[in-house]
């Protein structure tokens, strides 16, 4: 069985940091998906994608709709060129976990149905795994597009704003709108929060889990390109996310450090 999460919530409130954070404490074997175009994840865990010869699958298909390249995958349909690219150089392979980055292009006039590409083929990559997690951009664009539409935990990760408070309801209204079938919707605090919007997000009527306390490594790992990985196993950002993985019933068995 492999369990979809989806980590979402509004532009910079700590997504990226908190996907990278659970990914030492999530089971194997273990697919993280990428679908900002600011493509942050890799750096993160710190994989340079370029250097492990990865592609984008956005940049691979650009290639295939200019024609430069991949021609002995020329009489395939273009969903099966998306499934044969996803599970090969698309396709991260660590230790611990495998990733798939989608890339900038993505949003740039691809000529293709990209979301309609990705409904097609993600779910048959997903298959191979036990736990797969997508790290969003913000917005809410991405629900809207359905690209995983069963999901077993969605988090949301909320600023102290008011707006933030707000996105949080939006985001469950546009769940029930367009019928994203979730197991559990749980809400995460960003390291900003204080006592006062704490209480705030408890009394929401939602699952609030707790919240990702504010770590000074992490912002230095971040500025320094180091992986998060790499951050000690009983630093506040490791211990909270830990925490809050936990209170969201995670038996957690094994924690994994390097990529
Ligand atoms: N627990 C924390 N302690 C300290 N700094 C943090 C913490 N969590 C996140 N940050 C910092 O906040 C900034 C935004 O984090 P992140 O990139 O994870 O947000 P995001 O929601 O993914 O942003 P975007 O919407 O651009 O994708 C980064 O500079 C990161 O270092
Ligand atoms: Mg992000």
């Amino acid at each position: 069985m492999s369990w979809k999460i989806v980590s979402t919530g509004r532009g910079g409130t700590g997504k990226t940091t908190f996907t990278a954070l659970i990914t030492r404490y999530l089971p194997p074997p273990l697919l993280l998906i990428d679908i900002d175009p600011d493509q942050n994840l890799a750096d993160m865990l710190g994989i340079d994608l370029e250097k492990q010869k990865v592609r984008t699958v956005s940049d691979a298909l650009y290639d295939i709709q200019m024609n430069t390249g991949y021609e002995e995958l020329s009489s395939m349909p273009l969903p099966d060129k998306v499934s044969y690219l996803l599970q090969r150089e698309c396709l991260y392979e660590g230790d611990n976990f495998d990733l798939v980055t989608l890339g900038a292009k993505w949003t740039e006039g691809c000529y293709c149905a990209p979301d309609d590409l990705l409904r097609a083929t993600i779910p048959n990559l997903a298959k191979n795994y036990k736990t797969v997690v997508m790290d969003s951009p913000a917005g809410l664009e991405h629900l809207n597009r359905k690209v995983i539409s069963d999901i077993d935990d969605l988090f949301v990760l909320s600023d102290p704003s008011a707006k933030s408070v707000k996105h949080v309801k939006r985001i469950k209204n546009i769940t029930q709108e367009i019928k994203i079938i979730y197991s559990h919707f749980y809400v995460v605090g960003n390291y900003e929060l204080d006592s006062e919007s704490e209480q705030y997000l408890r009394d929401s009527g939602e699952t609030y889990l707790g919240k990702l306390d504010y770590d000074a490594q992490v912002k230095e790992y971040n500025l320094k390109g180091e992986s998060l990985l790499d951050l000690p196993e009983d630093s506040p950002a490791c211990v909270s996310a830990r925490n809050i993985l936990e209170k969201a019933g995670y038996k957690i068995e094994g924690v994994k450090v390097g990529g």
